[in-house]
């Protein structure tokens, strides 16, 4: 695995590839890959001829006082686990490579960055959005993949790519879980043992919030407040959990069939994110 820490040594071997008639599918992480990071390169490979990893770890999507500082950095590791599945490179760029001094630009999707997680971390998807379209420019990619996990995240990069004529194929892969329902993320680490045992009581909610839709049980706004009420009892504080339309996130109504459950809430001082999507017909 080749590792590039420069915009112009990515640019090189990426022309050298591209001399060859090679197609590429780029997968953007903040590293400390898990299972689920390797779902999204292991799908890439059987996409695309050749596969490039970013890990970089984003200062303008962390809000003041979130975690950037103690965000988990774990380079060796994820060097192996990279070779190990054969990734053909990886660019690891720093913050001053990433970033100019005086940057000015900020690429914002109004609206969709605003509600549900964009509500409790301002700035966050402009500093998502902005480096994923610089990343998309360094890159150049026939493909990209992202994970379901992060369900508002990718819509807003489905939206950007639409919206700035990015020629780009944007590809959601499925969230991998641990045996206990967890959704892996590079955040469970900081969970205590107690709130780890907890923990998957947050895709329980969303199981359970989905049943009750599909047996007509009660109102949307009555499920969430149960499912609210349900992570309160179990020890979290919980962020929004809201029944939504698949399409635009929005409140979903009656008439939707398209759904996915959002919910984020803390454990301690971790936040945690997860969602369900299915049809209702
Ligand atoms: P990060 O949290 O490292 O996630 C990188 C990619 O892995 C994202 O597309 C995310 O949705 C996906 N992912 C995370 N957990 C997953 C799981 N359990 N199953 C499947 N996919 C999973 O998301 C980011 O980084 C950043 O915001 C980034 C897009 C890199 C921009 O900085």
């Amino acid at each position: 695995m080749e590792i590039v820490k420069t915009v112009c040594q990515l640019r090189q071997a990426i022309k050298a590839w591209r001399a060859e008639g090679l197609t590429i599918a780029f997968v953007p992480t903040m590293g400390n890959l898990h299972a689920g990071h390797l779902k999204l390169v292991e799908e890439a490979q059987t996409k695309a001829d050749r596969v490039i990893v970013s890990i970089f770890v984003n200062p303008t999507q962390f809000a003041p006082g979130e975690d950037f500082e103690t965000y988990p950095r774990t380079e060796q590791d994820d060097y192996q686990k990279l070779r190990l599945i054969n990734t053909d490179l990886l660019f690891q760029p720093t913050v001053a490579e990433m970033y100019a001094a005086h940057a000015k630009t900020v690429v914002s999707i109004s609206g969709l960055s605003e509600f549900h997680c964009g509500a409790s971390r301002p700035g966050h998807f402009n500093g998502v959005a902005t480096v994923v379209c610089k990343l998309f420019n360094m890159v150049q990619p026939d493909l990209a993949l992202f994970g379901l996990k992060d369900f508002q995240q990718l819509a807003i990069i489905r939206t950007m790519v639409r919206d700035l004529n990015i020629p780009i194929e944007i590809i959601g892969i499925e969230t991998i879980r641990e045996a206990s329902g967890l959704a892996m993320s590079s955040r469970n680490g900081y969970l205590s043992a107690v709130e780890k045992s907890k923990a998957p009581l947050l895709y329980q909610s969303l199981c359970r919030a989905k049943e009750a839709i599909l047996a007509n049980e009660m109102p949307y706004l009555k499920i969430e407040q149960q499912a609210l009420t349900f992570l309160a009892q179990a020890g979290f504080q919980p962020d929004y959990f809201s029944i939504c339309s698949a399409d635009d996130l929005t409140t979903a109504k009656a008439q939707d069939t398209e759904l996915v459950l959002l919910a984020a809430a803390k454990l301690g001082k971790t936040r945690l994110i997860d969602n369900l999507i299915f049809s209702r017909h």
